[in-house]
């Protein structure tokens, strides 16, 4: 594998290896497996846990890290996606990790370049490596993935986080129920979708709550009666976790109490990140 730019990338012994190997990176600070490896962050939207993450993943592993983001670069004078590429290739970049508002930017940089792409979020497409993160993370708090039930909730429709995620969980056998304002979720094949968010609640193993996209619709969509309150959360069994890619929005899609509650995992996701993101790195350049 050159590319990560789709789960279905990967066959489910891959995942299992990155897995494995993502946990063998625990007390890594620093290896030379990387050494004179260029690695360049092409970001043409903004990040905060993402960039950071593989620009630690790759600093642990020896390697050179270039940052690109759209703001401050020669795309304000006209510069397609295209001829960014082109450029940074003609520097011998072994990797380009693409974030970009338009679903299939990470392709159309691995078509035209000989870098290795990693996706970094697409869009409305994917954002791999955040499910391979969300699916170690659950695997760390529950001690498996195969047999538990994960609601995905809120704005389905409008996230790739969402999107990566329903194909990486049912890959590892996981039942995927998906849940929110009718507008904002429909009927996919092979997921379930159950609009009586408490009934579900009672049944889950993971919560997996998403933040309105809302840089990615004009339409002010209500959350209201899907999101996660303290009154709600306590529906939810005992041994039930909460999970979110971030940024999070505390007191719209998920209340503050909850964001902090010891049952929520979302800081372990980010902690997670980088330790997948090591992994991935190596598994693209080998
Ligand atoms: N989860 C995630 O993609 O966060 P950032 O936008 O901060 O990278």
């Amino acid at each position: 594998m050159s590319n990560l730019l789709s789960i279905n990338d990967l066959e489910i012994d891959e995942v299992n290896d990155l897995l494995k190997e993502a946990r063998s990176n625990r007390n890594v600070r620093y290896n030379a497996e990387l050494l004179r490896k260029s690695i360049c962050n092409l970001f043409f939207e903004d990040s905060t846990r993402t960039r950071i993450s593989f620009e630690l993943a790759a600093k642990r592993m020896g390697a050179i890290v270039i940052n690109f983001s759209e703001a401050g670069s020669s795309t304000s004078k006209g510069e397609s996606l295209i001829d960014t590429a082109l450029t940074l290739n003609a520097m011998d970049v072994d990797v380009f990790v693409v974030r970009h508002g338009t679903a299939g930017a990470p392709a159309t940089v691995a078509r035209w370049t000989k870098a290795s792409v990693v996706n970094a979020g697409d869009g409305m497409n994917e954002h791999p490596t955040q499910a391979l993160l969300d699916l170690y993370t659950i695997k760390e708090r529950l001690g498996g993935i195969a047999g538990l039930h994960v609601g995905i909730v809120g704005d389905v429709k409008h996230s790739r986080v969402a999107g990566s995620l329903r194909l990486a969980l049912a890959k590892m056998g996981a039942k995927v129920t998906l849940t929110g304002p009718r507008e904002l979720v429909s009927a996919r094949p092979g997921f379930g979708v159950n609009y009586d968010f408490p009934s579900v609640l009672k049944t889950l193993d993971v919560a997996y709550m998403l933040r309105s996209q809302t840089e990615r619709h004009m339409t002010e969509y209500n959350l209201t009666g899907y999101d996660l309150t303290s009154e709600r959360f306590n529906m939810m069994p005992e041994h039930a976790i909460v999970m979110h890619a971030g940024p999070v929005n505390r007191g719209i899609e998920i209340d503050s109490v909850v964001v902090d509650h010891p049952r929520s995992a979302i800081l372990d996701q980010v902690k997670n990140g980088v330790v997948v993101r090591m992994a991935v790195l190596r598994k693209v350049l080998s």
